[in-house]
């Protein structure tokens, strides 16, 4: 049976120089956003692991007769609790950068444009017609999908977090910081509830996040996928540099 053999004829090698001479490297992430980004998704997934062994310790359940918590359960709270400062310091450090970094790094979700990319984008993955633009960066609707959830996401996780926190010691100045968050939320019960609930969150961000990433990277040819590693993405010399 004749096996059918990719045949790389002379034409179509000169095409492919051709067409590799039409492209050209961008610089999208700078060292800080990819820093920010690997430290920000290794701290999401310890507190996941931690925060849902807090939930419901999984490995040796924290069932006494007195009142000592286990020192599996001890460490996973530890770890939890470091982690989540590194996790505030790398989002204020990241809100930091969208006003001092390259034009990749940054936000407009106060223009109209902004918000005309959005529908545009979701037009073209609704396949409607559509006139959404080429972009180099993120889309508008990934950057709407960060507004949610990392940002929102983070702020109503970090708040709800320091009040848990810092709820057995109510009298310091740093519990006072957080005070107001069952005000706001119901009781201490619905802060705990809603803490979990935006942790769940972040699952079905991080799932939607890779698949777009894989999507982008499969469908654009543009290195999405290593761009994150080496900030780099392949690009059409003639494509209009969109953001
Ligand atoms: C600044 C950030 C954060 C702080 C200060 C913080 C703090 C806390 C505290 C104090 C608890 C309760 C511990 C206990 O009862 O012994 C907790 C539980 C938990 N945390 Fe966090 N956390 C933070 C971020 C996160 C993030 C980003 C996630 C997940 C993405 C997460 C997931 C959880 C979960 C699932 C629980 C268990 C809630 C429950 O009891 O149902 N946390 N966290």
């Amino acid at each position: 049976m004749a096996v059918p053999v990719k045949n790389n004829s002379a034409a179509e090698k000169v095409m492919s120089k051709e067409y590799e001479k039409k492209l050209k490297k961008v610089y999208v992430w700078e060292l800080p956003v990819r820093i920010f980004h690997w430290v920000n998704a290794a701290a999401i997934l310890i507190l996941l692991i931690t925060g849902f062994y807090i939930a419901q310790p999984f490995v040796s359940p924290t069932v006494h007769t007195n009142a000592t918590p286990s020192v599996l359960m001890s460490f996973m709270r530890n770890v939890h609790f470091y982690t989540a400062f590194i996790f505030t310091i790398t989002l204020i450090f990241r809100f930091y950068w969208t006003f001092k970094g390259n034009k990749y790094a940054r936000s407009y979700p106060h223009k109209k444009e902004f918000w005309t990319g959005v529908f545009e984008v979701l037009k073209y993955y609704l396949f409607l017609p559509n006139k959404k633009k080429h972009y180099i960066g993120h889309n508008p609707m990934a950057e709407f999908s960060y507004w949610i959830f990392v940002v929102f996401g983070s702020i109503v996780i970090t708040f709800t977090g320091y009040y848990l926190l810092f709820e057995p010691t109510p009298h310091t100045w740093y519990a006072a910081l957080f005070a107001w968050v069952p005000a706001v939320l119901g009781d201490s019960m619905s802060v705990r509830a809603v803490h979990h609930w935006v942790a769940w969150g972040f699952v079905i961000f991080t799932i939607i996040h890779i698949y777009m990433a894989f999507r982008d990277d499969w469908l654009g040819k543009n290195g999405s996928m290593s761009s994150i590693f080496t900030g780099y993405k392949t690009e059409e010399v003639d494509d209009e540099d969109e953001r």
